[in-house]
């Protein structure tokens, strides 16, 4: 079979494949075609993977000769002309927010499977493009959020006095969540945080931070529904804005993160809150583009209200291409490997595979979770729920 990598449009500089990721799926005998320039902008040449052993094509060889092809963000429809009827496109599709582009690979016969679909089960976890993605995301936000804070983070005793370590507060403590906390620690601020789900309370502590808990009222038991947070009472609602409102201005540093599958961000600040915290002090929200979890946050812009710089973080671990793309090319590769009947493989039986070949058996879980489209339909049960 013939797996294909697609370079990806302008604002994306991540790519769906690397040399290691190539070397392991050739190995298995898929023949691998790199559209030229794909992995430029996270940077890896052409000539990386033809040593790792693919061929590098036009878009045009891409998209119609792959029987697999892979992708970071999904490209339009309408660029994928030409492609063979049953392909499998693989990658980061945003089911939720691109009905008519699902739609539209449906039309074209294509097999869609969107990875952030995946269960969320011990065994995918090595394809869990959302953890892989926002470990580099709650890292880069204190990251970003040091640098357009003018003042240091750790504590310093000099001569001149003690510089006083920053404090930081981090919102929702899922997977972006607690790199942000480790981050912050290594750096040498003070660090506390909050989450729904009291779990996470022991996660808190074991990195060294002071959780900051509603303790009157219940809130999320351990983990929600595949590992996720829902919605909680209004009394919570509102024992956690008391709770916050005492809290929030005396930080310097908040990084927000808590989601809600399917929903629109929970308001966690309000600006009434904003204008207690201390001019100078930074947020990252990293909800941004669910509607954000601080008011008057602008997704993709850093805007200030009170003194306070709110930075609308939008797809940060972007802006770590290359580790980026290695994590994401990992997670994709481990999900066909896993799917495989290759040349090296015992299981299949005395006439062995001559190459690769994807066996997606419709009763699995992981395939049924990830699956959108096939045979020209749309087949998930979630989209079809949405109309
Ligand atoms: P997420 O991105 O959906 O949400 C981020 C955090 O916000 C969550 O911890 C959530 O509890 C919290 N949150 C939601 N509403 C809130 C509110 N009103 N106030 C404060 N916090 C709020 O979650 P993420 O990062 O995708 O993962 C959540 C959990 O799922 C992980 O901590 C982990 O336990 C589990 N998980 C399991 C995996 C597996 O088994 N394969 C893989 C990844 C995560």
């Amino acid at each position: 079979m013939k797996l294909a990598v697609l370079k990806e449009g302008a604002g994306e500089p991540r790519v769906a494949a690397i040399p290691e990721t190539v070397k392991k799926l050739a190995a298995k005998g898929y023949d691998i075609l790199i559209e030229a320039g794909a992995g430029t902008r996270a940077g890896i040449g052409d000539d990386a993977y033809e040593a790792a052993g693919a061929r590098i094509v036009t878009r045009q060889d891409a998209v119609t000769k792959g029987d697999v092809l892979l992708t970071v963000m999904g490209p339009d429809p309408s660029e994928l002309k030409g492609a063979k009827k049953g392909a499998v496109l693989l990658g980061a599709l945003s089911p939720a927010t691109r009905g008519a582009e699902i739609g539209g690979y449906a039309g074209l016969g294509l097999e869609a499977l969107a990875m952030e679909w995946m269960p969320r089960i011990t065994r995918a976890q090595s394809m869990d493009i959302l953890s892989s993605q926002s470990n580099l995301a709650g890292y880069k936000a204190v990251v970003d959020a040091a640098s357009l804070f003018e003042r240091a983070f750790p504590m310093m005793m000099t001569a001149a006095g003690t510089v006083s370590p920053a404090k930081v507060f981090v919102m929702g403590v899922g997977v972006a969540g607690l790199q942000a906390i480790a981050t912050a620690k290594r750096m040498g601020a003070q660090v506390s945080a909050t989450d729904v789900r009291s779990a996470t309370k022991e996660q808190i502590q074991s990195l060294g931070a002071k959780p900051i808990f509603v303790e009157a009222v219940e809130g999320i038991e351990g983990e929600g529904a595949g590992g996720y947070a829902g919605e909680t009472s209004e009394e919570y609602k509102k024992a956690q804005a008391e709770l916050v409102s005492d809290h929030i201005g005396k930080q310097d540093i908040v990084i927000t993160t808590a989601l809600i599958p399917g929903r629109p961000a929970p308001r966690l600040i309000s600006d009434t809150q904003l204008k207690t915290m201390k001019p100078g002090s930074v947020i990252v929200d990293l909800a941004a583009e669910a509607g954000g979890n601080v008011e008057g946050c602008v997704a993709g812009e850093t805007v200030e209200r009170h003194g306070v710089k709110i930075v609308g973080a939008v797809q940060l671990a972007r802006t770590l291409a290359g580790d980026a793309a290695a994590l994401f090319s990992r997670n994709l590769a481990n999900f066909l490997l896993a799917y495989t009947v290759g040349s090296d493989d015992e299981s299949a039986g005395d006439s062995p595979a001559q190459d690769g070949r994807l066996l997606l058996p419709d009763e699995d879980e992981l395939v049924a979770g990830i699956r959108l489209t096939k045979g020209g339909e749309i087949v998930h049960e979630r989209l079809r729920a949405m109309g």
